[in-house]
């Protein structure tokens, strides 16, 4: 196995976030500096929520200004327009955008409204848009306990571009407890991600976890041979990725 993976564990999500939150914002600085864009990769889920936080004080406290900075998200539900408070727009707005200078017209989510039709186009056209904007420089990512990242579910090749995807079963269950009202009949059954291989093009992927609920994938994620039953094994073969942890879930490592 070629494991190129650098684990770094953290004694809290805060302070995990204030160091990838200073890294993001060097790799802005130093963009702006040279009249560039930065390309972030964006997550949504609960686990991203305090590294945007911070962002958002380094904005409002340190005049970090993202007028410089591209955005492309990793996932939409599908079925959900962007107004829509369970959506993955809705969140990034609420979340971040709304909070920093950054334009809006630069910032990507996978459109959920596009009819059944028109999806493979959309896909294609957002995959292009990443080369387009020359590629993304740091993509953060949650991890699902299935072993997804963004909506990658299991199984799932190394080489998969942006898709749609069918949810699993325990994905459906643990995103209704947390974010659809406990109501598992509303969270939408399929979803537009990015696909792994888009994922694995990043030049740089921030990996976060927090919790003992999510130490049984981790360690499977960073010990298991890289396979299609967790997709996010796949980051093994990634030459600059970090599993940025704290100490719960890395328990079992
Ligand atoms: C959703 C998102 C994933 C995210 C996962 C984990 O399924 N599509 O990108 O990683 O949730 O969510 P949480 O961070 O709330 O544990």
């Amino acid at each position: 196995m070629n494991n190129k993976i650098v684990v770094k564990v953290y004694p809290d999500k805060e302070q995990a976030a204030k160091e990838i939150a200073a890294e993001i914002a060097a790799l802005i600085r130093a963009r702006a500096a040279e009249g560039r864009e930065a390309v972030l990769g964006l997550a949504t889920g609960s686990t991203p929520i305090v590294l945007y936080k911070e962002l958002i004080r380094l904005h409002k406290e340190e005049g970090l200004s993202f007028k410089n900075v591209t955005s492309f998200n990793l996932d939409e539900y599908y079925g959900l327009p962007g107004t829509h408070d369970q959506s993955y727009r809705y969140f990034m707005n609420t979340e971040l955008f709304d909070h920093v200078d950054i334009d809006k017209a630069k910032t990507h989510v996978p459109d959920g409204t596009v009819p059944a039709d028109k999806v493979g186009e959309m896909c294609a056209k957002y995959d292009a848009d990443i080369k387009a904007a020359g590629g993304i420089d740091i993509q953060i990512l949650g991890i699902g306990r299935t072993g997804h990242i963004g909506f990658n579910e299991p199984p799932c090749a190394a080489d998969t571009r942006t898709h749609q995807v069918k949810l699993n079963e325990l994905t459906i269950k643990d995103n209704a407890r947390l974010f659809f009202h406990d109501k598992i009949d509303e969270v939408p059954t399929s979803a537009v991600t990015m696909g792994v291989g888009t994922i694995l093009e990043s030049r740089k992927i921030i990996l976060l976890a927090w919790g003992d609920g999510k130490a049984d994938i981790v360690r499977k994620s960073l010990m298991d041979a890289p396979s299609e039953m967790c997709p996010a094994s796949w980051l093994q073969k990634h030459s600059d990725c970090v599993f940025a942890i704290d100490a719960a879930a890395a328990a079992r490592l």
